[in-house]
């Protein structure tokens, strides 16, 4: 029996367990205490009006809803199987793909930083069924190379990679782009956009018969965001990137995607400053009203991950309620 704590999210400071480590990062990561405020037990009716049914269970660990796999019927991503990075726990971004492709059918290979943040994704995984569960620090020399070795020892290939993960040193970050040190720079841009150029080149040959590429940008991209600073930067470099690699992948079948979701109140969103006010803003001037949910990511996603979507690759597909398009 697969099932999962499902901590409330509805805004006020959800950052529950998980352990990634740079947490100091992309903010100063180490959560305190007192910012962990679950609200109680989701009820089915909440759960669902954030964007993608699921049914809840009571009981669990402690006050906590627990949630079981969303019950899909049409499991139109049967026989894909891919590779999800970047869950820190049930808030990520990743975790809400991971959950969605699983959920469409689709096997997903997850991988965790490290034995701190272990605990907290291996009842995801198990939750997903995740037949491959391995470390990975993309800093450490030989890790993302081993999980793709071992994804193509046990699958010989591989349709889709997920990847959701962004770091940027706290003095980086919270500085101004005109400051920046080469050191945070570099290291900014290492995590959080040549890592996707790497995973792209493991994954090639892999995706013998075509397969997907995704990886997570945000609007800070594209225009000056408060607070956002050198990761838009990144953002930048990785949309740009998703260009090229779509332009030299294409011939081979291999399509490539950035996913620009709205603000999310995830643990790397708990390092932007005034991110309640990013929020907020979303929320108001977005033409739906409606804060972005990790299912609203997840099923877009496993949506381009399908067939049918074929002749779409290159894009930056923006899951905000329509916030972009308005002035
Ligand atoms: N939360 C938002 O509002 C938002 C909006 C748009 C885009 N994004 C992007 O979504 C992606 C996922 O972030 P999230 O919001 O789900 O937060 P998250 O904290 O849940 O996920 C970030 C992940 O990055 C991983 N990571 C950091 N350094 C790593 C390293 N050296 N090796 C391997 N993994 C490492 C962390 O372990 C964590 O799993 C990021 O690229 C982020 O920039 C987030």
């Amino acid at each position: 029996m697969f099932q999962l704590t499902c901590v409330n999210v509805v805004r006020g400071r959800p950052f529950y367990g998980g352990a990634s480590r740079k947490e100091e990062s992309c903010g100063d990561g180490t959560v305190p205490e007192e910012a962990l405020v679950p609200v109680g037990p989701l009820s089915p009716e909440l759960c669902e009006g954030q964007g993608f049914p699921f049914r809840t269970l009571s009981g669990g660990l402690g006050s906590m809803t627990v949630a079981t796999l969303p019950d899909v019927k049409a499991k139109l991503l049967e026989g894909k199987r891919g590779l999800v990075v970047g869950i820190a726990n049930e808030q990520s971004i990743a975790w809400g793909c991971a959950r969605a492709f699983r959920a469409f059918g689709a096997e997903v290979a997850v991988t965790y930083l490290n034995e701190k943040a272990k605990p907290h994704v291996q009842p995801l995984a198990d939750l997903i069924e995740a037949p491959i569960f391995m470390p990975l620090d993309v800093e450490q020399p030989g890790q993302m190379e081993a999980v793709f070795e071992r994804i193509a020892l046990e699958w010989g290939r591989l349709d889709f990679v997920v990847h959701s993960i962004a770091y940027s040193p706290k003095e980086a970050l919270r500085g101004r782009v005109v400051d920046v040190g080469r050191d945070g720079f570099l290291k900014t841009m290492d995590v959080s956009c040549w890592t996707f150029l790497r995973m792209a080149h493991l994954a090639e040959p892999l995706m013998t018969e075509g397969g997907s590429l995704f990886t997570m940008t945000y609007y800070g991209s594209q225009m000056v965001v408060k607070n956002y600073n050198i990761m838009g930067v990144a953002k930048a470099a990785l949309e740009s990137a998703v260009r090229y690699l779509a332009a030299e992948l294409g011939p081979k079948g291999i399509r490539v995607h950035a996913i620009s979701p709205g603000p999310l109140a995830t643990r790397a969103a708990s390092g932007i400053p005034e991110f309640d006010e990013l929020l907020d803003r979303a929320k108001a001037k977005a033409p739906v009203h409606r804060l972005v949910t990790i299912e609203d990511v997840g099923v877009a996603t496993a949506f381009l991950a399908h067939d049918a979507t074929r002749l779409i690759t290159g894009e930056t597909l923006y899951i905000d309620g329509g916030y972009h398009i308005i002035d």
